[in-house]
């Protein structure tokens, strides 16, 4: 018998406002902007489906429904597809979303903090342990960094929190951690949201990955609107590691904050240039953009100016 997996439920919290990415997030998710040929929630997903997890809760709120959508089956396109013999569109179509992984959609009512839309899962998610990916957060790693915190779990049977060094003068845009102990698994002492750079307790900041405990939940209900005004998942934890062990985890692999139109920018090339059949196309253009770029006045056109 297959080995039931250590965590089985992920949460994604897809209700925010996404403001950093106006215009483009008006009316539609900035979870649905695509890095290549996926949307960013399909990443997600593969990802938390390469750990393990078989049961994912998305925590919606307005403008989402494209994301329910997007992991509907669609009959009528795959019907249409087939009549014009695009077979290997309607496999990539299935593959969107295998069947063994179950979809549940919670509408967070106002967006309220990360803290609270984690705590609408509560009802989906019951007395186990789980993950919380944040969409935006794009991790490119040999071994999906979800997994990598699986196997932290597996050994310290306790939360842990996906976190990397960012430069002292952005500690003001993360949770920030003090921990223990050097290494790559720590346990955590302290955390605390947005600190100034002056008086952060470290650069250690948490990105968009939780494996959490699900005593957590009685936490963020007692936990009050914090940083923002919004009720903070950081907060939360701040409660669970006076309870219980919470564990710092340094990633392997490379974030990109697609939140950020730069980091989104950036994940679209790295992505672009690892591509199996773009990678090698894009990679010469890239090269020849660079190249004109570096030489000013010249011509987009090399033949055109050529004759000229
Ligand atoms: P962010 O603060 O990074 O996302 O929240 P945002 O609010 O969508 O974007 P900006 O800062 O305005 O550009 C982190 C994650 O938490 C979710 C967001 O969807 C994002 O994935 N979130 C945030 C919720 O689901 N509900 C909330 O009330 C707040």
């Amino acid at each position: 018998m297959a080995k039931r997996p250590l965590i089985e439920t992920a949460v994604f919290p897809v209700a925010g406002r996404g403001t950093r990415f106006l215009p483009a997030t008006k009316a539609s998710p900035k979870e649905m902007l695509p890095v290549v040929d996926k949307p960013l929630i399909q990443y997600a997903v593969e990802e938390a489906l390469a750990a393990g997890a078989r049961r994912l809760v998305f925590i919606t709120g307005a403008s989402k429904r494209a994301i329910e959508d997007h992991f509907d089956s669609d009959r009528e396109l795959e019907s249409v597809l087939m009549s014009q013999g695009k077979s290997e569109l309607v496999k990539q179509l299935h593959s969107v979303l295998p069947s063994y992984a179950t979809c549940i959609y919670i509408r967070q009512p106002a967006p309220l903090g990360l803290g609270h839309a984690v705590l609408c899962a509560r009802p989906a998610v019951g007395n186990e342990p789980f993950f919380v990916h944040l969409a935006d957060d794009l991790i490119a790693a040999e071994q999906p960094c979800l997994a990598q915190m699986a196997a932290v779990y597996d050994v310290k049977r306790a939360s842990v929190i996906g976190c990397e060094t960012v430069p002292r003068r952005n500690t003001d845009k993360y949770g920030i951690v003090a921990v223990e102990a050097a290494g790559q698994t720590a346990r955590i002492r302290s955390i605390v949201e947005k600190p100034k750079p002056a008086v952060a307790p470290s650069n250690l900041a948490v990105v968009g990955r939780y494996l959490l405990s699900p005593a957590i939940f009685d936490h963020l209900e007692r936990t009050g609107a914090g940083a923002g005004g919004e009720i903070q998942l950081t907060d939360g934890i701040a409660r669970l590691l006076h309870a219980e062990a919470v564990y710092a985890y340094r990633f392997e692999g490379t974030r990109y904050d697609c939140g950020s139109k730069l980091g989104y920018l950036q994940a679209t090339v790295a992505y672009a240039l690892a591509h199996p059949a773009l990678g090698s196309d894009f990679r010469t253009h890239l090269r020849k953009v660079v190249a004109e770029g570096s030489r000013p006045g010249r011509s987009r056109s090399p033949g055109r100016s050529e004759k000229i």
